[in-house]
């Protein structure tokens, strides 16, 4: 188990690969660039390129764990990272109709370096989204999202089944497949509002005031040079 994960690391590398999923799973290798994803395949909405799997993994009914390496991405030492849940199998490739779903508060990684590396990050209980229902034999797909710091975003899958969380389908978690490596911090996202929406604009009328004003000014100068004219004429 971690020797092939080793092995996907390198070869990882030789591709400046991004974010891997490694629990419970991942729909597979899209740490890909070819003529068909010429900047690469994880940059593709919604699965980083790759369709929907039918070799699911089992993930229980009550949330659950998800690992992933977020560092496999050259030149960004933070990201934002999203985890969302699409529903069902009724999307246009037999996955969810959308990932619109958010997991977890989105937050921000913390890594060593801009170079690529191998550290993993491990949320032990995801809770389901915000009222949502599901049963054992449900289908649908885990979304890991990380944001560059340039605004565009990586995307990583796994296909899921609910199973009971005593189910003895479920891969067992423990300190070798999901653990947080000290190499990457953390941080909480905040947002501050600087203006709710429908409030006035009292910023716009203090601008009017700086227009009205710059104009006043240009009315002033215009007979300057209208009598600079004058006189070259
Ligand atoms: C499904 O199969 C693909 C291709 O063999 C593999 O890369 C992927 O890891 C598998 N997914 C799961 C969840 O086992
Ligand atoms: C690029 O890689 C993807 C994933 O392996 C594959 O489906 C596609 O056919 C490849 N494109 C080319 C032009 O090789
Ligand atoms: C869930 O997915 C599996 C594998 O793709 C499929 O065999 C099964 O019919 C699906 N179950 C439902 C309820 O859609
Ligand atoms: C997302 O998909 C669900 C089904 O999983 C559907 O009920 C919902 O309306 C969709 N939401 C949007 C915004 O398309
Ligand atoms: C890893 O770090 C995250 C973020 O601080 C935390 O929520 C999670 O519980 C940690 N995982 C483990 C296994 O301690
Ligand atoms: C969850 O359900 C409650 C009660 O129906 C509703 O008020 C709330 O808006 C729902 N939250 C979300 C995120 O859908
Ligand atoms: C906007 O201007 C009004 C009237 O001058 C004032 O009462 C209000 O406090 C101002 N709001 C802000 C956010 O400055």
């Amino acid at each position: 188990m971690l020797s092939s994960l080793i092995i996907t690391l390198a070869s990882a590398a030789l591709v400046s690969a991004h974010t891997i999923i490694t629990y419970p799973g991942w729909r597979g290798n899209n740490l890909i660039m070819n003529e068909s994803f010429p900047y690469g395949m994880q940059w593709m909405y919604p699965c980083g390129g790759m369709r929907t799997t039918t070799n699911r993994t089992y993930w229980p009914t009550t949330g659950g764990a998800i690992a992933f390496q977020p560092g496999w991405f050259q030149g960004h030492a933070t990201a934002f990272i999203y985890v969302n849940l699409g529903f069902g199998t009724d999307g246009p490739d037999h996955g969810p109709m959308n990932m619109s779903n958010p997991m977890v508060s989105p937050f921000q990684i913390l890594g060593p370096t801009k170079n690529p590396y191998p550290g993993t990050m491990c949320l032990p209980q995801v809770p389901l989204p915000v009222n949502a229902t599901v049963k054992a034999g449900d289908n649908a797909t885990i979304q890991l999202v990380e944001l560059a710091v340039h605004g565009a975003a990586l995307y990583s899958c796994v296909d899921i089944t609910f199973v009971e969380p005593d189910s003895p389908l479920l891969e067992e978690v423990n300190e070798e497949n999901c653990f947080n490596s000290t190499d990457i911090g953390v941080a909480d996202l905040y947002t501050l509002t600087v203006r709710p929406s429908g409030q006035t604009l009292n910023a716009t009328s203090n601008a009017q005031h700086r227009f009205a004003g710059s104009f006043a000014g240009y009315l002033g100068w215009m007979p300057l040079v209208l009598g600079g004219l004058w006189v070259l004429l």
